[in-house]
């Protein structure tokens, strides 16, 4: 890719970008939130035409007016929301997205399962063609999107964030295929903000910012901090300091609470806990034991079966999100686009939404636009929100840009607890620090915070107390400073020895 330039109105999200992949190299775009990573790599995939430069592939020029043109040529992309059809099978699914209208809907569904059976054990993805979707991890539900690549005879693959969803287990195994997927000589894109992983993986790596390469380097000349300064242009701290909790009255109460998953099976099995004006707690554990139904049912999105739910000493147990946001929860959620937003309102709407139907921003039934732009202009400074303008619809912001708006939106409420679900997911290095300088000042004002988090490293970092999550049940309970990596990593996989 020679000098690519992709403009959105008020922005230059590509500002004459030269990119290349070799076969055989998983390459690294690393970049802060609103880099133009994401960008870059729709203009290759043929979903946007560049303002300007020229595309080449393998010595030919090449111009996609859409992404059936760069599949047709070789290029798969894995979309982070997988595109999957829940109750078909995997073969069917693949072979839905490949069939032309023209074509006859009979397939030999025989040799299409023996190709992908085939195809799935030279690059490791286990992955049975005959397996419903909607018995499939997230994880395994990724692998197929990849499978289907292949199967369309892929050469060139491109990951955007594909690691931000998945449990540390399934993150070994995707690297482990991109490297399987490289030594085969296909050419991988790797887009992540987990620095890590970066590392482990790629053998180039090409920073972004603003729209620029900063530099394409090899990965064995790189380490953290490094590439850190250089996505920022500025030293980050990977880890922010916080002094000890004050912690005082209870806030937020959970009592022997218990709740079903959306198959009808027990999600939560009893769960109480504690969370007090001051501190912290963070909920530790692998994905899938039972942290989005805690989440939903203290939210009240979904119901409990039995136990309670207290906000500063008011029954919040199965009332609406609404009313229990009226006695003083505010909500950070884990997936930002179902739960967070609505993606076709603008930005100052979004940052007004609770509160759009009280004074000053609606007066005597009337709303009043002035005033809610300005204090959408006033929280998209205060929280660095990268936006040209707060009456763009809020599907225009990028990925991490979309988690600080809504950041923005629950502080601004001056919650009494905070429920930060996941509130790192997707975020750069920079804008990671900045949440958490946030979170531990809104604790040090006195916000009881309960936070869930699978990053193990989050916890570690901004908990004063951990609680470990395993199969619907708190295992352990033990303080955050000095906590035992180790104890907790057991816990986590599913060893009960507690510290109590
Ligand atoms: N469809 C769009 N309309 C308007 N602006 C857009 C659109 N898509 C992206 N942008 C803007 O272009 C810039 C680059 O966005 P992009 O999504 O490429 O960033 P990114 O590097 O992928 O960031 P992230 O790490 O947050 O995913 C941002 O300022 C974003 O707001
Ligand atoms: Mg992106």
């Amino acid at each position: 890719m020679h000098g690519i330039v992709k403009r959105f109105p008020g922005v230059i999200a590509n500002a004459g970008v030269d990119f290349d992949l070799l076969p055989g190299e998983v390459h690294a775009l690393l970049g802060e939130n609103g880099a133009g990573k994401t960008t870059l790599m729709n203009v290759l995939y043929g979903l946007y035409r560049p303002d300007a430069g020229e595309i080449w592939l393998r010595g030919r020029r090449v111009a996609f007016s859409s992404p059936r043109e760069a599949i047709g040529q070789g290029l798969g992309m894995v979309h982070q929301h997988f595109m999957l059809v829940k109750p078909f099978t995997v073969a069917e699914n693949i072979v839905l997205g490949q069939r032309s209208p023209r074509e006859p809907l009979a397939h030999d569904m025989r040799q299409t399962h023996r190709y992908l059976r085939s195809l799935s054990g030279q690059y490791g993805l286990a992955i049975d063609p005959a397996a419903p979707v909607w018995t499939l991890s997230v994880g395994e539900q990724q692998r197929v999107e990849i499978l289907k690549a292949l199967y369309r005879g892929a050469e060139v693959l491109i990951l955007d964030e594909p690691t931000a969803v998945l449990t540390p287990q399934e993150v070994d195994d995707l690297l482990a295929i991109l490297r399987r997927l490289a030594g085969e000589g296909k050419a991988i894109v790797f887009i992540s903000h987990k620095l890590g992983e970066v590392l482990g993986v790629s053998d180039r790596i090409t920073v972004l910012r603003d729209g620029k390469v900063v530099e394409t380097l090899p990965a064995q000349a790189a380490d953290e901090h490094g590439l850190a300064r250089r996505m920022v242009g500025r030293e980050v701290l990977l880890r922010v300091s916080k002094g000890p909790a004050q912690p005082g009255e209870v806030r937020l109460a959970v009592q022997n609470l218990s709740a079903v998953n959306d198959r009808g099976l027990p999600a939560l099995r009893g769960v109480s806990l504690e969370v007090r004006t001051g501190e912290i707690l963070g909920i530790a554990g692998v994905a899938g034991n039972g942290q989005t139904e805690l989440e939903e049912v203290i939210t009240g999105l979904r119901r409990a079966t039995s136990g309670t739910v207290t906000i500063c000493g008011h029954t919040a147990t199965n009332r609406s999100p609404t009313a229990i946001g009226a006695l003083g929860l505010a909500h950070i959620p884990s997936d930002r686009y179902a739960m967070g937003m609505l993606r076709y309102f603008t930005i100052a709407e979004n940052l007004v939404l609770q509160r759009v139907g009280q004074a000053p921003f609606t007066q005597r039934g009337w709303l009043r636009k002035d005033i809610i732009r300005q204090e959408a202009q006033r929280l998209t400074a205060a929280f660095d929100v990268r936006t040209p303008s707060v009456e763009n619809p809020a599907r225009t912001l990028s990925g991490g840009n979309a988690q600080k708006m809504i950041l923005a939106r629950e502080l601004a409420r001056q919650p009494k607890v905070l429920l930060a679900a996941q509130p790192t997911r997707g975020l750069d290095v920079s804008a990671i620090e900045y949440v958490h300088r946030t979170l531990i000042a809104q604790r040090d004002s006195g916000v009881a915070i309960l936070l869930i988090s699978t990053e193990l490293d989050e916890i570690l970092a901004l908990s004063d107390r951990i609680a470990v999550m395993y199969e619907g049940q708190i295992v352990g309970v033990m303080d955050g400073p000095g906590a035992d990596i180790h104890q907790i990593g057991l816990m986590m996989a599913g060893s009960k020895r507690s510290s109590l």
